[in-house]
């Protein structure tokens, strides 16, 4: 563990310098950073997580103006979004630049890019001097690091060194946004939100969602993401309904002697609170960024007591609420109630 000062950066930078795997915290989830132009140090990376190799990686450069260094080209649009959003959660699918290895695009003719809005992780990426490649920094198929801890509670033994920068402010990865289309396609929700991408670009369109691996726009969309060991269910639906939905079947399953893990906003878990089951609050409804924030975490928290099921509800698609959902979707892995038709919500 490395201390988030001058001298911690240093050590840093030398070990990326050399190939080595540095786990770093950015505004979103820690990140598993490796010199993004080294075939070697980059293919560490896939070892280190379990990741197959057919899910490529998002490179972080410092600033806009570092976008050549990996990019073929710098459209006009890449221009004006970076401009607008950039440091921050976005990451931007351009054509890849020759200096770029095949090894971190898996193979594609595109990269995928971002410039992160955590100052430590610009600071490193300025002292390596080279772009940086970093998955979130959690074991393949886990669920992604919020915190130093997280990040060695996965990959202790197997990196060289992480820097202890804190929680991660967002909580939540970046948004993932495809301009070789037309229009753009939001690939994958996060912490920039669609209307705020809409506001900006006109029209966006929105990756389906993936039921097979055939013409995949994202392969790692498809993974089990985020997923916790224990089952978790996720309740679809107006609030009053899925609230109902959730007492009934902690009823159910304490009577027939499970323990049930519940994730929930605080006026859930207000409503919920005469029931025997373990509870991790998440904050208020109303304050999604505080959700946003403490999801993983606490899910995190909650499969740690091993409970038998995890319940949890869904809260929408407005602003950050459609990342909060799209992960909670993931980590039920099928496992998703729908109380009423939500087609109109996609
Ligand atoms: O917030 C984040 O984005 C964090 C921090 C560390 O920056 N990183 C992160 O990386 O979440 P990762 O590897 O866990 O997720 C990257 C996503 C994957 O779904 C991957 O398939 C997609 O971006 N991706 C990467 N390169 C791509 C490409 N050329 N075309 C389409 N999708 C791509
Ligand atoms: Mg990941």
């Amino acid at each position: 563990m490395l201390p988030a000062d001058p001298a911690g950066l240093a050590a840093a930078a030398a070990l990326l310098r050399q190939g080595q795997l540095v786990a770093f915290p950015t505004e979103t989830v820690y990140g598993l950073g490796a010199d993004a132009l080294c075939p070697e140090a980059v293919a560490a990376i896939f070892a280190a997580k379990g990741r197959p190799a057919e899910d490529p990686l998002i490179v972080h450069v410092a600033e806009l103006a570092a976008l050549p260094r990996v990019v073929a080209m710098v459209p006009p649009l890449a221009q004006q979004i970076g401009a607008a959003l950039w440091p921050g959660p976005l990451t931007l699918i351009l054509p890849r630049g020759p200096q770029v290895p095949l090894a971190v695009t898996a193979g594609r003719e595109t990269v995928a890019v971002r410039v992160p809005d955590h100052p430590l992780a610009r600071a490193l990426i300025t002292a390596t001097g080279r772009p940086l490649a970093a998955p979130s920094a959690n074991r393949f198929g886990h669920t992604s690091p919020t915190t130093a801890a997280h990040v060695l509670a996965d990959l202790d033994g197997r990196i060289a060194a992480v820097i202890d920068g804190g929680a991660t402010q967002l909580g939540l990865e970046s948004s993932v946004l495809d301009l070789t289309t037309s229009p753009p396609t939001l690939l994958r929700p996060g912490g920039v939100s669609l209307e705020q991408l809409r506001a900006l670009l006109g029209e966006v369109a929105l990756a389906p969602r993936q039921s097979s691996a055939a013409g995949m726009a994202s392969p790692g969309l498809l993974e089990r993401h985020y997923a916790p060991e224990s089952s978790l269910w996720l309740v679809v639906g107006p609030a009053d309904p899925a609230l109902a939905w959730l007492r009934s079947r902690t009823e159910q399953e304490l009577a027939a002697g499970r323990r049930v893990g519940l994730l929930l906003c605080d006026e859930d878990a207000q409503a919920l609170a005469h029931l025997a089951a373990d509870c991790e609050r998440l904050g208020s409804s109303s304050d999604l960024a505080q959700i946003a924030r403490q999801l993983y975490a606490a899910l995190r928290a909650l499969d740690a007591r091993q409970p038998d099921l995890i319940l949890a509800r869904d809260l929408g698609c407005n602003g950050l609420a459609r990342a909060i959902s799209d992960r909670l979707t993931r980590a039920a892995a099928g496992r998703v109630v729908h109380l009423k038709d939500t087609e109109t919500r996609r």
